[in-house]
């Protein structure tokens, strides 16, 4: 890795199903990152917990998720690629962030108060502190920038200010990560209720594609997408499911929305959404072929994780050494 080049940390849990949504609105752009900046990438499963978790899932969902990430094209050769927990140093770091952080602070998160929401029988300290954990995952590795997405800004203001903290606390430690927003990041949402984010845990398994579904799936799903009661293709102001499918198709082909709103010109809903259906179908193949390959490859997943995870804690203890020593723990 070349120390010109900023650094990016980013981290996706595996809390199961990898969607359309996930690709076209991350991973997809992690790939991309990987010419112009330094990646770290991370499963993060510590964070998946704060969910109550099945461990043979968890097990499963992680090595897909690792399976997949290599298929979209993360390269190991450019790229770290690691199991957050087989990096000490995040909850080491987290520990110390957590009494660097306000309870009011972590109540004001909206991530925090939807989950509390949807999982009132488990409302665990974990969910509370899981933004100091996310801190400490970046601070860790001195990101310049982290790919994020809407839901996880806050989280990443909260990590700006509690580095700034600690900084004008003691001395200068940690780098202030800024957002990088995703220029060409399609937010993708429910092929069933277009107005909601594309989901995993959307009761109408029609309302995503996971990026296994084959290929007479895909097609079926997107013929059943929901649209409007008017007849034409077109990119407007509250044609939500039109719009949806029409980013899609832009994302997944490189045409723009313009471009492609004109392809449809004159062609009824159910020819578009075919189009689109077979078009998202055709861009996942080599995806799905190299999938497979590497979820009947677990040792060279293992190997690329472990590797990945030794370079990664070295950078991650010189961070935590320089933390212990400025709040006045005694030197090893
Ligand atoms: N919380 C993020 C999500 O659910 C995942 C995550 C964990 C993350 N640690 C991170 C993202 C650090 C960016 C940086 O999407």
């Amino acid at each position: 890795m070349e120390n010109t080049k900023k650094r990016s940390f980013s981290a996706i849990q595996p809390s199961g199903t990898i969607t359309l949504g996930n690709y076209l609105g991350a991973i997809r752009n992690w790939v991309n990152m990987q010419d112009d900046f330094e990646c770290i990438f991370a499963i993060a499963d510590l964070h998946t917990i704060t969910v109550r978790q099945e461990p043979s899932a968890l097990r499963k969902h992680s090595i897909e998720l690792l399976a997949m990430l290599l298929a979209a094209g993360i390269d190991p050769e450019k790229s770290l690629l690691f199991c957050q927990s087989h990096v000490h140093q995040h909850a080491e770091l987290a520990w110390v962030l957590n009494c660097y952080t306000q309870m009011g602070e972590l109540s004001r998160m909206t991530q925090f108060k939807d989950k509390s929401a949807k999982h009132a029988n488990n409302i665990n300290a974990g969910l509370f502190t899981y933004p100091t954990l996310m801190a400490a995952d970046i601070l860790l590795y001195k990101a310049d920038v982290v790919p994020v997405g809407e839901d996880q800004k806050q989280h990443l203001e909260l990590s700006r200010d509690i580095a700034g903290r600690f900084n004008s606390t003691y001395s200068d430690t940690f780098v202030l990560p800024e957002p990088y927003i995703i220029k060409s990041g399609a937010r993708v949402m429910s092929l069933q209720n277009p107005t909601s984010k594309m989901s995993k845990s959307d009761e109408n398994v029609n309302g995503f594609i996971a990026l296994t579904d084959d290929e007479d799936t895909i097609i079926r799903k997107f013929k059943r997408a929901v649209t409007d009661s008017e007849t034409t293709v077109e990119y407007r102001e509250g044609k939500y499911g039109i719009n949806n499918l029409l980013n899609i198709y832009s994302a997944v082909t490189g045409k723009t929305v313009i471009e492609a709103a004109k392809e449809f010109s004159g062609k009824g809903y159910g020819d578009f959404k075919l189009a689109v259906g077979e078009a998202v179908a055709a861009h996942l193949k080599p995806i799905q072929e190299r999938y497979k390959d590497y979820i009947g490859n677990k040792d060279y997943i293992v190997s690329v994780y472990t590797k990945s995870a030794g370079i990664a804690s070295k950078i991650a203890e010189s961070t935590l050494r320089k933390v212990y020593k400025k709040v006045g723990f005694l030197q090893k």
